[in-house]
C-alpha cells in the first residue's frame, strides 16, 4: 500500500462484533497483526463490542449464569487496545441503556440518578457504564449510539452502521436502506450488489466473534453463514468514492482482499 499517496487515499480498518469473551483469540491476534503492518489512517468499530446476555430483555437462567465480569473486562480491553476513531454501538452494548432507562442520561460525576436505585444490578449497571464512559473519553473515540436514524457513520460516499436486519436477505435490506454501506450485526461476511448508477455495494462485515461459542444462536441455521474476520476498505477523500476489502478466516488461516489504487 505504500503507492498509495495518504493524503488523497485514506485506509480504514473495521472491527466488528467481537461479544465480550466470546472474541475468537486467534481472529484477535490476526486482527491485530493486520492492523500493525497495514497502518490505517481510521479505524472503526462497527458495534456489538460486549455481549451482555445477561441484561437480556426475557434473559433466560443460562443467560444469567454468563460470566458479566469477564464479558466487560474482554471488552473493555479490546476497546483499549483498538481505540477506535468511531465506535458504533451494537444492539447488545445499547443493553446496557435499555436496562438503565432514565438512570443512563445522568453520567456525569456529579450527577446521580435521578430515580432510586432499587437493585445491586442497577448500581452495578451504572458503574459499568460509568467505566466505558472514561475509557471512551480518555481515548478520544466518537460514539454514535444505536438506532436506525442515530446510528449511521458518513464517511464520504460510505455508510456504516452496526446492521438492523436479520436473516438471509439482511445485506441487502441494508443496501435499500443505506445504499453503499458497511454493517455488522449478522456476522456474515455477505456482499449485495444492488442496481444502480454508482456501482453501490453494501457488506457485511465478519465478526471478531468466536460464533461456535455463542450459545444462544445454536438453534439458528443461519449460523451456518457466520464467519469471523474483519473488514478493511480505501476511501478517496477527493471523490468521496470508497471501495472494500474483507478479511476471513477459513480453516487455521486468513484470506484478506486487500484494495489498492491504480
Ligand atoms: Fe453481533
Ligand atoms: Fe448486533
Amino acid at each position: 500500500m505504500k503507492n498509495i499517496p495518504s493524503k488523497r487515499f485514506k485506509k480504514i480498518i473495521i472491527a466488528t462484533d467481537n461479544h465480550g469473551h466470546y472474541i475468537c483469540k486467534k481472529t484477535e491476534a490476526a486482527f491485530f497483526k493486520f492492523v500493525e503492518e497495514w497502518q490505517p489512517d481510521i479505524r472503526i468499530h462497527l458495534g456489538d463490542n460486549f455481549d451482555l446476555s445477561v441484561l437480556r430483555e426475557g434473559a433466560t437462567q443460562s443467560d444469567k449464569m454468563g460470566n458479566i465480569m469477564l464479558d466487560l473486562e474482554s471488552g473493555m480491553s479490546f476497546l483499549e487496545r483498538y481505540s477506535p476513531d468511531y465506535w458504533l454501538w451494537g444492539n447488545h452494548d445499547d443493553r446496557i441503556l435499555r436496562f438503565l432507562g432514565d438512570m443512563s442520561k445522568r453520567l456525569k460525576e456529579e450527577e446521580r440518578p435521578s430515580k432510586a436505585v432499587t437493585s445491586l444490578e442497577e448500581v452495578g449497571a451504572f458503574m459499568m457504564l460509568k467505566e466505558i464512559k472514561k475509557l471512551v473519553a480518555s481515548k478520544g473515540i466518537k460514539e454514535i449510539r444505536w438506532g436506525v436514524e442515530q446510528g449511521v457513520l458518513k464517511l464520504g460516499n460510505q455508510s456504516f452502521v452496526h446492521g438492523y436486519a436479520a436473516g438471509m436477505y439482511a445485506t441487502k435490506k441494508m443496501a435499500e436502506v443505506y445504499g453503499q454501506v458497511m454493517h455488522g450485526h449478522n456476522h456474515t461476511g455477505d456482499v449485495y450488489q444492488f442496481a444502480n448508477h454508482s456501482q453501490s455495494v453494501a457488506v457485511c462485515v465478519p465478526s471478531l466473534c468466536d460464533n461456535g461459542a455463542l450459545d444462544y444462536q445454536r438453534g439458528q441455521i443461519s449460523k451456518t453463514r457466520h464467519k469471523s474476520g474483519w473488514g478493511l476498505g480505501v476511501l478517496d477523500k477527493l471523490t468521496g468514492n470508497f471501495y472494500h476489502g474483507l478479511a476471513v478466516k477459513m480453516g487455521e488461516n486468513f484470506f484478506i482482499q486487500e484494495p489498492k489504487v491504480l
